[in-house]
C-alpha cells in the first residue's frame, strides 16, 4: 500500500520504502560477516517484524533457520504495559543457538530486555538484536541492541509491519500516525 492510499491518516512518512531496502542491504552485510561461521537462528517477533524479517533474510548471503515469536506487551493501546506474555513460542529449541532477534521497533526495551533475558535463560549461545527503528526512550533501559536500522523521533508510527489496531501494517514506508486517528 502507497502512502497516498492514507494520507489523510499520516501527518508525514519518516522512512521511505527506498530508504528501508536500502539500509537492509547495508545490515545484511554486517549481519552475513557476523554469522559468516555459525549456525544462525533468526527469530522474527511477530507480527510487527514480517515485513523487515522477510526482506532482510533475503538480502542475506548466508544461510539461515528462520522462526517465530509472538509476544503481548501492548494491547490495543498505545503505550507499553511492561508485562510480556508469550502469546506463540518458537518451534527451534534454544539450547546452544546462535540468536539473531529481528525486531520492528524498540520504543521503552522493555519486551526486548525480556525477551533477550528469557532466551538466554533457555541456554541460548548467543542472543543478539536486529532492530529496524529505535524510539528515544530506548536508551533509558539497559539493553545491547547490535544493529539498528534509523533512530526516529518519540512518535507513534505505522507501516512496514508495524500497525496500529492492525491496520497500515502493509504501508510500504514507516510514517507517523495522525493523533486524531488514535485519541
Ligand atoms: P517496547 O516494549 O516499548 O520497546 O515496545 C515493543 C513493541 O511495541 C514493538 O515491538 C512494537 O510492536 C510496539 N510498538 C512500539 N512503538 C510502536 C509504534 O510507534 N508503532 C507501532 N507499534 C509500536
Ligand atoms: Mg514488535
Amino acid at each position: 500500500m502507497q502512502p497516498q492510499t492514507v494520507a489523510n491518516e499520516i501527518s508525514e512518512i519518516i522512512v521511505t520504502g527506498e530508504q528501508i531496502q536500502a539500509r537492509i542491504a547495508e545490515l545484511a552485510k554486517e549481519i552475513d560477516a557476523e554469522y559468516r561461521d555459525k549456525n544462525v537462528l533468526t527469530l522474527g517477533v511477530l507480527k510487527g517484524a514480517v515485513m523487515f524479517m522477510a526482506d532482510l533474510s533475503r538480502a542475506l548471503e548466508i544461510q539461515v533457520q528462520m522462526d517465530w515469536m509472538a509476544v503481548s506487551s501492548y494491547g490495543s493501546g498505545t503505550v507499553s504495559s511492561g508485562v510480556v506474555r508469550i502469546l506463540k513460542d518458537l518451534d527451534a529449541d534454544v539450547m546452544g543457538r546462535h540468536i539473531l532477534i529481528v525486531e520492528d521497533i524498540i520504543d521503552s526495551g522493555l519486551t526486548l530486555s525480556w525477551l533477550v533475558q528469557n532466551l538466554e535463560a533457555r541456554g541460548a549461545a548467543s542472543v543478539e538484536v536486529v532492530a529496524l527503528l529505535r524510539k528515544p526512550d530506548a536508551v533509558k533501559v539497559d539493553l545491547d541492541v547490535r544493529w539498528i536500522g534509523f533512530d526516529i523521533p518519540n512518535e507513534f508510527v505505522v507501516g512496514f509491519g508495524l500497525d496500529w489496531n492492525e491496520r497500515y501494517r502493509n504501508l510500504t514506508g514507516v510514517g507517523i500516525l495522525k493523533p486524531e486517528v488514535y485519541s
